[in-house]
């Protein structure tokens, strides 16, 4: 029989989190302060996050030191389980090898806490007693309100109103963990109450939960805003997971040719990639792939440019692939992945060629996740699929080529609160939607007369 499972000793959990900036052929362009266009320092970001995670935000260190603390409530759940995956090979009838790094297995369910429990962490350290943040498909907003629980912070969530009211469960969870979470956008805050005059049945957008999450910390001394995804201090907390995927990839006796994740801000798939783009930047050969949405193709359709990370153009202008600020994706299941720009450090990596993207729509994906539930027995959340599908899709062309692939995906998340989606999958409901090019071009129009990158 050949081995399923391979896990690492809590004593093997990474001790520090990998920093892809300290190696990057291209460091990424600097943010630019939206009122004056300047490159924007330190201080400038004060009002909204403790000093520590500035400075990780800005830092050129290859390697940071994982406090004790984080490695404490790490614990709880990592080493994360890496699987072969034997069963789905067999039911897609591959020659490919394909290997998955599960990251549900966290309490709440999904890559997020590897981020939530650092910011957490960090904020009290300096004092701060309140965090706001925004949650799309429900998983960051879940985990942030864990981590403040176990931290001992007050937390407010602004749930993308979608989500809100085609997740309850997730909403539910939020508020077992001590947290207070409103759809979005809410009358709580300027930045929402605008938006609902404008547009009252809008089902929301992670722009828009992002502006308002933004206003309530800006206002309050005792508040400081979270971002689940997008900023470089966020993907090198995720750095854990490929670090951890290497070793048991090691074990394994094993390297993969490809590695896949799927992008909504970029996290899990930067969490997974980037410990293995440093060998590839090291010189060897891994083909590294971003899965999105159609109706959300930021990374194979967007522009790279300066634009606002929220709708309300309350952030600094960072210089990403985006849809524009003020574009709101369809409805798509995967609520994650409902983004308009992505990290600037995944932009980068693409621009210079580092990595590649593809865009899938909702019925092959969650053809996918059922290939996937049905052979390997996880339901997988509708994020995580689209790697699943990406997987799939490698290993089908490898086999059409005549080539044994080695490959391997992150499992992001697992999909026990998405199963409305499921329910619409089997009742044939689900739409093929890809983004239309004149919407697409309306959109875009937002970022024109922004600065360009350089
Ligand atoms: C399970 C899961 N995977 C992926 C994502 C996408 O986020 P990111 O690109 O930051 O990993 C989300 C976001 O909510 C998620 O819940």
């Amino acid at each position: 029989m050949e081995q399923t499972k391979f896990l690492l000793d809590e004593s093997q959990l990474p001790r520090r989190w990998y920093n892809i900036v300290a190696d990057m052929p291209n460091p990424p362009q600097s943010p630019l302060h939206p009122g004056t266009g300047e490159p924007i320092g330190p201080d400038d970001l004060a009002p909204l996050f403790p000093m520590a995670l500035i400075l990780q935000e800005v830092s050129e260190e290859a390697e940071i030191a994982i406090p004790d603390e984080i490695l404490d409530i790490y614990s709880l759940w990592r080493p994360t389980p890496l699987y072969r995956a034997h069963r789905l090979e067999q039911a897609a009838g591959t020659k490919s090898r394909i290997f998955y790094k599960y990251e549900g297995v966290s309490p709440p369910g999904s890559h997020k806490p590897n981020t939530a429990v650092a910011q957490a962490y960090y904020n009290k350290k300096e004092g701060r007693t309140r965090l706001s943040t925004e949650t799309g498909a429900g998983q960051w907003g879940s985990a942030l309100a864990f981590a403040c629980k176990l931290i001992g912070l007050e937390c407010k969530v602004y749930m993308v109103r979608i989500s809100y009211e085609q997740k309850p469960f997730r909403r539910s969870m939020i508020q077992l963990w001590g947290a207070e979470v409103v759809p979005s956008p809410s009358n709580d805050t300027e930045s929402g109450r605008a938006i609902l005059e404008e547009f009252p049945d809008t089902p929301g957008s992670l722009g828009m939960a992002i502006s308002e999450a933004v206003e309530d910390a800006a206002q309050r001394d005792d508040t400081s805003y979270s971002l689940g995804s997008v900023l470089n201090h966020v993907l090198l907390h995720q750095t854990v997971i490929g670090q951890e995927a290497i070793a048991q990839m090691e074990l394994a006796g094993a390297f993969p040719d490809v590695v896949i994740g799927c992008v909504g801000g970029g996290s899990n798939f930067a969490g997974l990639a980037f410990p293995f783009i440093r060998e590839k930047i090291a010189g060897r050969e891994i083909d590294v792939l971003a899965c999105e949405p159609a109706a959300c193709p930021t990374l194979t359709r967007g522009l790279f440019a300066y634009d606002f990370g929220d709708t309300s153009k309350l952030t600094p202008l960072v210089a990403m692939h985006t849809l524009g600020h003020d574009f709101v994706p369809a409805p798509i299941h995967a609520g994650g992945l409902r983004y308009h720009g992505v990290a600037p450090l995944i932009s980068q990596l693409v621009q210079d060629g580092l990595i590649r993207a593809e865009a899938y729509v909702q019925s092959e994906v969650f053809a996918a996740a059922m290939l996937f539930a049905n052979s390997e027995g996880i339901i997988p959340a509708p994020e995580s699929s689209h790697a699943i599908h990406g997987a799939l899709k490698a290993a089908r062309e490898a086999d059409e080529a005549g080539e044994q692939r080695t490959i391997l995906f992150n499992l992001s998340g697992h999909g026990h609160f998405d199963m409305t989606a499921y329910d619409n999958y089997f009742a044939g409901k689900l739409e093929d939607v890809a983004l239309d090019e004149e919407e697409m071009q309306r959109a875009l129009r937002a970022i024109e007369g922004l600065p360009t990158p350089a």
